[in-house]
């Protein structure tokens, strides 16, 4: 269960994403349905989603922030911390533990100095686990920003992030 909310702030969306929510809200017949698509929108503009923005969608979504923190908590692709540039997502469920998720990880931490829920000092990464990216017989698994890396190994790691190459 996430924390409440604590303070209300005048935090407003922008034009941009005020219009792109509001498109979506069209195709619905409450204002709440659209609520992952909501912190989406705003988190494709910001990065990640604060406390206050979370506070102004829900308020245009004529919803609690604390049911859309719920909900945004729930979903593991919303960020309600700031990220890197990029996030790596390594898949720690079953198909991907079983073939070396961890040794993975711990290849991560060693190619960039960050250990799980971690961003690099310049910004450029940050390392999380994510449950199963649906693609297990492809294991084991990894997204960088918005691509899907499958049948990763050492190699893959030191391609993406080897020297000269983060
Ligand atoms: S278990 Fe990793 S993609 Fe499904």
């Amino acid at each position: 269960m996430s924390e409440l909310i604590p303070v209300l702030t005048d935090e407003q969306l922008s034009e941009t994403e005020l219009a792109a929510i509001d498109a979506e809200i069209a195709h619905v017949p409450y204002p709440a349905s659209v609520a992952i698509d909501a912190l989406k929108i705003v988190q494709a503009q910001r990065g990640w989603v604060s406390d206050d923005a979370l506070q102004a969608i829900a308020r245009h979504l004529k919803m609690s922030a604390e049911e859309l923190d719920g909900i945004a908590t729930f979903y593991n692709l919303i960020f309600r911390r700031p990220v890197g540039d990029k996030v790596i997502l390594l898949c720690d469920s079953i198909s991907c533990w079983i073939k070396g998720c961890d040794a993975l990880t711990q290849g991560v931490t060693n190619l960039l100095g960050v250990g799980p829920g971690e961003t690099t000092p310049d910004k450029a990464y940050t390392l999380l686990p994510i449950t199963c990216l649906g693609a297990c017989d492809k294991a084991p698994v990894m997204m960088v920003g918005e691509e899907l890396y499958e049948n990763v190994d050492e190699q893959t790691l030191h391609a993406l992030f080897g020297k000269g190459q983060a």
